[in-house]
């Protein structure tokens, strides 16, 4: 939930691609989610793990930073941002999955088949390594493989979720 959260910022951010990359070492778990949206000021790069600042105008906080933030450190990990006006933005957090309070990491293949799903004109790259494997999952290639059938297909979301999940299962497995 917390990596489609931040993914949405991405979207909203107008990324036309976005980068979720996982690595583990052990069990600690390096998540980095980069975009080429709008980027943000420094001003707002600033302040933006406080609860309080929003861009958005329909409610007053902003909750998905400093939330993400949050559950990563509570595992003794940390988050940092990095981000650029007009060049996009890149998250940066790391999870210790053994330690008792880190959220489950849930379905990950549900969460890659979501965003490729509902946002079929945005590129999303998936990947998963634990520095000996490694799995991709690429909106392009699979726009490629598919010819002119849309990501946004309920059957290719099913199959995308299927695909992620059975190759990420073993890698994960090994860490957790
Ligand atoms: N990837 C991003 N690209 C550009 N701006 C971002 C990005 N992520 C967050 N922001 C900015 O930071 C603000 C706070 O984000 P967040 O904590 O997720 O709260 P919310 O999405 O509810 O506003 C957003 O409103 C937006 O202005
Ligand atoms: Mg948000």
């Amino acid at each position: 939930m917390n990596i489609l959260d931040i993914a949405e910022n991405s979207i909203r951010a107008g990324a036309t691609l976005v980068e979720i990359r996982l690595e583990l070492q052990g069990s600690k778990l390096t998540i980095s989610i980069r975009d080429n949206g709008c980027g943000m000021s420094p001003e707002l790069l600033n302040k933006v793990t406080d609860p309080f600042t929003t861009s958005r105008t329909t409610r007053k906080v902003g909750l998905g930073l400093p939330f993400y933030k949050m559950a990563a450190e509570m595992t003794g990990g940390t988050m940092q941002i990095e981000s650029r006006l007009s060049v996009g933005t890149a998250v940066t957090a790391t999870f210790f999955l053994s330690h008792i309070d880190c959220m489950p990491l849930g379905d990950l293949g549900a969460t890659v088949a979501t965003l490729m799903q509902c946002n079929p004109d945005i590129d999303f790259v998936f990947s998963l390594s634990d520095g000996a494997e490694s799995f991709a999952a690429d909106s392009r290639q699979f726009r490629e493989i598919l010819g002119g059938v849309p990501l946004s297909t309920p059957e290719v979301a099913f199959f995308i979720r299927e695909y992620v999940s059975e190759h990420i299962k073993p890698i994960l497995e090994k860490g957790i």
